[in-house]
């Protein structure tokens, strides 16, 4: 800006506050040709930095994502980015869509499935790279799975720093000291923590379920995604989808048995919401997408559940 700009400036100033400076002449008295002085741009208001997450950035490399199959940023009209917008679309009009559909909690989901190895990992990554890649809503990602944590191994972060074990048993620990901040902005990780006696009991805890109703209640506007145990393995993920208000179950193709996906489907029915997912499903010869897909399975209120058949679509 110019010094005569300045000067103009500074007089509107103290024209507009009643204290007309004499010397630069008052701006009621300017003369018409004096230049065109563009308002002041409204005052920038930066964004609330959000207290909870950390300074330091860790970066989700593409070549990571890429290694592990999955979604990659910029490549969200991939097929398996399809798949996924698929899959969210419910729970995000579960969790945030017109209030009399809305479910209590529904931004509380949880990934499960019955059996290890059947793709709850990977499909709650997946999940909250697209919620987060593509709909710029926030999402807060949760190692639940605190006996066998993997994400930021996965993912290759340093998730040393602490987690939901740490949150539980340490009253000192605050979630800023144990979040992982990445560089997609909208994407925050809560690791597993540091491993614990018996630490899927912990998942049952009376602290866990306080510390579900505050996520809830702070982070009201948020999805948060929980990546948890094998139901059948343990007691502790059952009482967990009890908090929660929907509820993901991944069916491998081929290979989760039906009594254990019955069994599954048993476990979780307390929950107002329960989607199925079919994982690792074989394209017919002829498409053109790679090996591996998702198949939408049924979802709906527990009360109107879809039968314990995932089909694939
Ligand atoms: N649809 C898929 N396409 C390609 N790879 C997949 C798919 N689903 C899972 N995988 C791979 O299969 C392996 C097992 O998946 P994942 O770790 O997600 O299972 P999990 O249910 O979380 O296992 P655990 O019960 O041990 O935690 C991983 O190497 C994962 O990358
Ligand atoms: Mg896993």
């Amino acid at each position: 800006m110019s010094i005569i700009e300045k000067a103009l400036r500074k007089n509107r100033v103290a024209g507009a506050a009643g204290k007309s400076d004499p010397g630069a002449g008052s701006s009621r008295g300017a003369s018409p040709w004096a230049p065109e002085i563009p308002p002041d741009p409204a005052p920038e208001i930066p964004p609330d930095p959000d207290p909870d997450l950390p300074a330091e950035i860790q970066e989700l490399r593409p070549e990571v994502l890429q290694r592990h199959g999955l979604i990659l940023p910029g490549e969200e009209r991939s097929g398996l980015a399809e798949q996924f917008r698929l899959i969210k679309r419910p729970l995000l009009a579960n969790a945030f869509g017109a209030p009399q559909l809305r479910v209590r909690n529904g931004n509380l989901i949880m990934v499960t499935s019955s059996l290890p190895g059947e793709g709850k990992t990977f499909s709650t990554i997946n999940l909250a790279l697209s919620i987060a890649m593509e709909l710029g809503r926030t999402v807060l990602l949760v190692d639940a799975d605190v006996a066998h944590p993997q994400i930021p191994k996965y993912l290759e972060l340093d998730g040393d720093h602490g987690g939901l074990t740490d949150l539980l048993t340490d009253p000192g620990v605050s979630m800023r000291d144990v979040l992982i901040r990445t560089n997609i902005d909208n994407l925050a990780i809560l690791p597993a923590g540091k491993p614990y006696r018996r630490s899927t009991e912990l998942l049952a805890s009376e602290r866990m379920s306080e510390l579900l109703d505050e996520m809830a209640r702070r982070y009201s506007d948020r999805v948060i995604l929980f990546d948890s145990p094998p139901l059948l393995a343990a007691s502790e993920p059952t009482v967990l989808a009890t908090h929660m208000g929907q509820v993901v179950l991944v069916v491998e193709a081929e290979r989760t048995p039906k009594g254990a996906l019955e069994r599954s489907l048993d476990l979780v029915a307390g929950c107002e919401v329960v989607m199925t997912i079919l994982n690792k499903a074989v394209w017919l010869p002829g498409m053109d997408y790679a090996n591996y897909h998702y198949g939408y399975g049924g979802y709906g209120r527990a009360a109107e559940a879809p039968a314990a058949t995932a089909r694939n679509e």
